[in-house]
């Protein structure tokens, strides 16, 4: 933990979480929390639940959770400092100078210098293409019909044969050896020592959502292997999070993206004044960028390949997006094997009309799937109906699944019936399949969750009625949470509602780990059942008491040994006692 726990305490009760996720997300009240539709998961509902009281977020249908500032990290990709950071900054907490000097300020400052290493090289290879030294990389970029304003927008380069004079440009500029290696421009080994990574190449340089350069793509000016040759992820370039030409498309203002899968492809469009597009970056589309993307727009239009790995990558796409809440469409490049070459050959009027006319991703899907079968063979046709109604029981939301069954009904030539009882059919399947899990489950992992149950359970009580712990303590203690990091998390709490600055989103903090974090915060916001009256409530807590006291005692019995004969005598009191407790909650 870089600040001390008193000033994120501080910074955090000074960031109301409804307020500051209402800056991102509106929240609508509902009942004594606030709710929106949740920004992890595709959500027709609004399922993303915010506690004013416990100060935490949960959504019940994905189960991502947390406090403010695991908020701020999963939704903006932040790390825990600069979550702190920002929240400071939003409450107007000035951050102690001491901790600046500190080793997260030294990484952040390092990561700062890779940048600006990686920007001095993109402006050493974008000069060189414009020398005399670069005229081959500027013969390719014009055999290519790039303009120089093209050319200008996306700060290509060249590096040269000897690749030796970047590293040494670099240098000169006061870069060391294991900042440029670091920046991933320079390579070592003991062989043969530093060296460049990219020569006689044309380079493009790949910027993060803010305009930053963060790595290179470099392609050969040929058929040389690898055709394409990009940055290893560093300190500053991940693959999985970012996508090529972001920064522009976003500008662009375009209510859609188009996604492709090339650097050229991306760069040929945006001649042609498609601004909005963008590619993943030598790797296949991830969720991560499907978010992002979301954050801007809701509409995708893929241009991807036409030949078999290009259709089969478009269909994986495609799921990632609506997995992820993005519509999808999928743009018929035929008969040109790329945006590139389509373009090139029939134009930017012909690639508006084929956006237009883009199909439906899902559809698109299914016609692939057709293609595998002689539908003229009754067999064969039920065989392509029922891998159809498949994949439509997959759909998890009851709205977008029933509008899919009516257009692919009309697609298939079947009534809306008749798919969607094979579709329920289906989904049976799925269900039973699904059902059969929990008994495929070890007996360890069951035994799990019904001791982990009333642990979670009982922290959420206690958070969402503070008012019962004095109650509570004279028959639970930490020690009734056998389990990690229950028992932790109890210790704290338990020790936090004594002195009376019980805060659950507090104990979140206590973890650096992303998953403990999730545990965490998980054990405060359990559904709580339609418990609608008070005496309800309450009986649930005794059952939930009961539980826990019992799950303690089974495990002291259990112990080899047996157990002493006093002690079964309290233990089994105890018990007798929780059942007959009367818990009053508040009004
Ligand atoms: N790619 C890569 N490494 C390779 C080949 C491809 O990283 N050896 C990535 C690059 O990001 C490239 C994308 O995959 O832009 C698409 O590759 P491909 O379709 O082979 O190339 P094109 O985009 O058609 O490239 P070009 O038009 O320059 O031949
Ligand atoms: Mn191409």
């Amino acid at each position: 933990m870089y600040y001390p726990q008193e000033l994120i305490d501080q910074i955090q009760s000074n960031n109301d979480i409804v307020d500051v996720i209402n800056e991102y997300i509106p929240l609508t009240k509902k009942g004594a929390n606030y709710v929106c539709l949740c920004p992890f998961h595709p959500d027709s509902n609004p399922s993303l639940t915010v506690s004013r009281q416990k100060q935490l977020f949960k959504c019940f249908a994905c189960g991502e959770g947390g406090n403010v500032f695991t908020f701020l990290q999963k939704y903006d990709g932040k790390d825990f400092k600069e979550a702190v950071e920002t929240l400071a900054a939003r409450a107007g907490i000035k951050l102690p100078e001491s901790y600046a000097s500190d080793f997260s300020k030294e990484k952040y400052n390092y990561r700062q210098r890779l940048i600006e290493c990686n920007t001095e090289a993109a402006r050493y290879f974008y000069a060189l293409l414009r020398s005399e030294g670069g005229k081959n990389g500027m013969a390719y970029f014009r055999k290519r019909e790039l303009t120089d304003e093209t050319m200008k927008k996306f700060g290509l380069g060249y590096a040269n044969v000897d690749g030796k004079d970047c590293i040494n440009y670099l240098k000169s500029q006061g870069f060391t050896d294991k900042e440029i290696i670091d920046a991933g421009i320079g390579i070592y080994d003991e062989k043969r020592g530093m060296r460049a990574k990219f020569w006689n190449r044309v380079m493009f340089p790949i910027k993060n959502q803010a305009g930053k350069v963060i790595a290179f793509g470099g392609r050969v000016m040929g058929d040389g292997e690898p055709k394409y040759l990009n940055s290893q992820e560093t300190q500053i370039f991940n693959k999985s999070t970012n996508l090529y030409a972001f920064d522009l498309a976003k500008a662009s203002r375009s209510t859609y993206f188009i996604l492709c899968e090339g650097y050229m492809d991306v760069i040929a469009l945006h001649q042609a004044g498609f601004n909005m597009a963008v590619a993943s970056l030598g790797t296949a589309f991830t969720p991560q960028q499907a978010l992002l993307i979301k954050r801007y727009v809701k509409d995708v239009y893929l241009s991807y390949d036409s030949d078999g790995p290009g259709v089969q990558a478009a269909i994986r796409a495609a799921k990632i997006c609506r997995d992820n809440g993005l519509s999808c469409k999928v743009i018929n490049m035929q008969p040109h094997k790329d945006p590139d070459e389509f373009i090139k050959n029939l134009g930017k009027e012909e690639y508006l009309k084929r956006i237009e006319e883009a199909k439906n991703a899902f559809i698109f899907e299914i016609d692939v799937i057709r293609r595998k079968y002689d539908l003229s063979d009754p067999d064969e046709n039920t065989r392509y109906d029922e891998e159809v109604a498949a994949l439509l029981a997959e759909m998890k939301d009851e709205v977008t699944r029933t509008n899919y069954i009516k257009a692919c009904a009309k697609d298939m030539e079947i009534s809306t019936e008749a798919l969607t009882a094979m579709v329920s059919k289906e989904a049976k399947k799925l269900s039973r399949f699904n059902s059969f899990t929990p008994e495929r489950k070890t007996v360890h992992e069951e035994k799990d969750e019904s001791r982990e149950k009333p642990q979670r359970l009982m922290l959420t009580y206690l958070a969402e009625y503070p008012s019962i712990y004095p109650t509570i303590e004279k028959y639970i203690t930490p020690d009734d949470f056998p389990d990690d990091p229950y028992r932790e998390v109890a210790e704290k709490f338990f020790e936090d509602l004594r002195n009376g600055t019980a805060s659950p989103a507090r104990m979140v903090n206590l973890f650096e780990d992303e998953t403990i974090q999730n545990k965490v915060s998980d054990m405060f916001t359990c559904f709580l059942k339609g418990l609608e009256s008070k005496e309800e409530r309450s009986a649930a807590i005794v059952d939930i008491m009961y539980r826990l006291k019992s799950n303690a005692f089974e495990s002291l019995k259990n112990d080899e040994g047996g157990i002493d004969p006093a002690v079964f005598m309290t233990k089994k009191k105890e018990l007798m006692d929780i059942k007959k407790l009367k818990i009053i909650l508040p009004e």
